[in-house]
This record gives structure tokens, C-alpha cells and sequence, in this order.
């Protein structure tokens, strides 16, 4: 959550909605959305208001507890006398036959689900219209919604296809406040989803405490990156390069996210790209000169924004000739 917030920050979003912060975080747990973004606001600001509550939703009891005493802790820490936000902890079970929050719930404007959309049966296209609605009513304008999903295969598919719902069920029914910004930076067909054993994940690298490095060494795993699907969704009227100013300037045929790690091949770095156009693999040879120039770096990572981006060939053989600026 701390690194999505932080990819905002890094495309220069601002906050616009009203200046007490609304959050709720659904299936909260030990609150890790919500610590998530006190830790992401902490190292990439994006002028977050200091004071307001988050609403914590979570079925079990003693987690909620937990969570609600470990998020007033985190919060003084990393907040420190910036700040002051309240908890309000909801022990509820969800039941999305009643909808996500009660009819009488206030609106929000920042909306968080980690991990916690899987647990549902229903349909993509059943989730996204329960979603839509609950956005619909109880979410501010210019609020933001991220929703974190487990970066395996069925998880993350679901995720890609909650989100083509949503654009179907958006577009049917006249929403055009609804606004997909991240990882996608638009509302094209997914890349991932045209085949069926693609998915779509992110990775971001992590200072594992020793306890969990005790932890892995026990089970014999190695968590030195933390993986995971992710979207983000706004509900604004303003264009995309409003809300997401480095992106301005760009053309969207020339917005790139790499998908993939990167490899050598010769003196080239291979890697897939997803854009408006869908999916690819692309090669770029890294030059000094232009490196220095454009503030480009040699190393290309899963998860970058290429902007300004020139590319030559097909589909099948793509040669990325400029990038002009990563994001
Ligand atoms: C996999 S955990 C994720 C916890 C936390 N969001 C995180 O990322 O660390 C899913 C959480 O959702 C809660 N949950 C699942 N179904 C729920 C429901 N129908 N209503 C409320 N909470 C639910 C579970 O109790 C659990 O705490």
C-alpha cells in the first residue's frame, strides 16, 4: 500500500478531496492498508489531510482489536505531532447480498482493500457492479480507491477481470467520474487478460526485519521482494494529466509500463511492455549520453512508467529507440 502511495506521489498526484481525511479499510485486519499509507504519506507526501478517522472493517474480533491498537501506535510514530488520525473499528461480516457498507454510511474518500476481495465468490461482473454502486454513494469526489491483491495467478486474473467489468459497467452506465489511474493509466483492454495463463503483478523490494527472515529461513522461503496485484481508481471529472501531472505532455501511445523483470541480451535489455495498445516484448539499448540526458537509468525493473517512449517495429519485434522520462 506504502508503495502505491509512493507511485502516486512519484506522478505527481495531489490530494483534492475534502480536507478531513474519510478512510475505511474493508477485511483491515491487523489495519495494514491503513499503516500502509501513513508509512507511504511519511516518505512520499502527496498532502494527505493530517487530521480525520479511518474506519476499520473486519469480521474477526480479535484481529480488529489488534489492528485498531497497532494502527493508533503506527500512526503516532510516523505521523508524530503532524497529525492525528482517529479509528473507528466496525466488527461486521460482509455480505455483499447487502452491499459492501450500510445505506446510512457516510461517503469516503479514501477507500483501501487489501487482500480481501478474493475472499468473495461472486462474479467479476457482480463485483463490479456492487463496487460501482458503493462508489457511486459513499464515495467523495476526487477520492481514491486502492484495491491490493495477492500477486498468484487466479487472484491477480480476478483482479484484471473485475477491472474490464467495472470499464464495461462504467461505460453502460454513464459514470464518468470513474477514472482507473494505476497500473494501467487508462481504461484499455488488458494486456494480461488476452491470454489465459497471463497475469499482471508488481514486486517491490523490502527491508525484511530479522524476525522474518527467522520466519522464511524456517519455512524455507525467501521474501526478499513482496509481490502483489494492484489497482487504483479515482472519481473525478479531471483528466488523467490533472490528476496524474507527469504524465502530461506524453501522448498515450507514448506511456509505457514495464511488466516484466528485464534481462541482458547482448548489449540489450529485454523486458515486456503494456500500454494502450497491449502487451509486448520490447528491447532497449541503454545509451550513456542519452542516459544522462533524459535522466534515464541503465537498469529498466518491473513496474516502471516509460514516457515519451519511441518505439519502431511490430508487435513481435519491438526496439524501444527513446525514453524521454521514467515515471
Ligand atoms: C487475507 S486477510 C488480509 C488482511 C489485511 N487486509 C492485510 O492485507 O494484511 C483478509 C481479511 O479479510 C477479513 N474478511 C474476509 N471476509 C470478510 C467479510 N465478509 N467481512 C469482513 N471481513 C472479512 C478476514 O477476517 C481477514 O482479516
Amino acid at each position: 500500500m506504502a508503495s502505491v502511495w509512493a507511485e502516486l506521489s512519484r506522478l505527481g498526484f495531489q490530494w483534492k478531496a475534502s480536507d478531513q481525511l474519510r478512510g475505511v479499510e474493508f477485511g483491515a485486519g491487523p489495519a495494514s492498508g491503513a499503516c500502509g499509507i501513513a508509512a507511504g504519506e511519511k516518505y512520499a507526501p502527496v498532502g494527505i489531510p493530517h487530521t480525520g478517522n479511518w474506519a476499520l472493517i473486519e469480521q474477526d474480533k480479535a484481529m480488529l482489536s489488534l489492528g485498531s491498537e497497532w494502527a493508533q501506535t503506527y500512526f503516532k510514530d510516523t505521523l508524530a505531532e503532524r497529525g492525528d488520525w482517529g479509528i473507528r473499528p466496525f466488527h461486521r461480516t460482509i455480505d455483499l447480498k447487502q452491499g459492501l457498507l450500510p445505506r446510512a454510511a457516510p461517503k469516503f474518500n479514501l477507500w483501501l482493500s487489501s487482500y480481501f476481495i478474493n475472499e468473495f465468490e461472486e462474479s467479476p461482473e457482480k463485483m463490479a457492479r456492487i463496487l460501482l454502486k458503493t462508489w457511486e454513494d459513499h464515495l467523495e469526489e476526487e477520492g481514491i480507491v486502492i484495491l491490493v491483491e495477492p500477486a498468484l495467478k487466479i487472484q491477480s486474473r480476478k483482479l484484471l477481470a473485475i477491472r474490464k467489468a467495472l470499464i464495461e459497467e462504467a461505460n453502460q452506465s454513464g459514470k464518468d467520474w470513474f477514472k482507473i489511474l494505476l497500473p494501467c493509466m487508462g481504461h484499455q483492454a488488458c494486456g494480461a487478460l488476452a491470454s489465459d495463463t497471463d497475469w499482471c503483478h508488481e514486486e517491490v523490494s523490502w527491508w525484511r526485519p530479522p524476525y522474518f527472515k527467522q520466519i522464511d529461513q524456517m519455512a524455507g522461503l525467501d521474501r526478499k521482494t513482496l509481490p502483489f496485484s494492484y489497482l487504483v481508481i479515482t472519481k473525478s471529472k479531471r483528466s488523467r494529466e490533472e490528476i496524474l501531472p507527469a504524465l502530461s505532455g506524453f501522448s498515450v501511445q507514448s506511456r509505457h509500463r514495464v511488466v516484466s523483470p528485464s534481462h541482458n541480451e547482448g548489449k540489450e535489455l529485454e523486458f515486456f511492455i503494456c500500454s494502450d495498445e497491449g502487451k509486448r516484448k520490447a528491447r532497449y539499448r541503454p545509451a550513456e549520453a542519452q542516459s544522462r540526458r533524459a535522466n534515464v537509468y541503465k537498469e529498466i525493473e518491473r513496474g516502471d512508467v516509460l514516457l515519451g517512449t519511441e518505439l519502431r517495429g511490430d508487435v513481435n519485434s519491438t526496439r524501444i529507440d527513446e525514453i524521454k522520462k521514467r515515471g
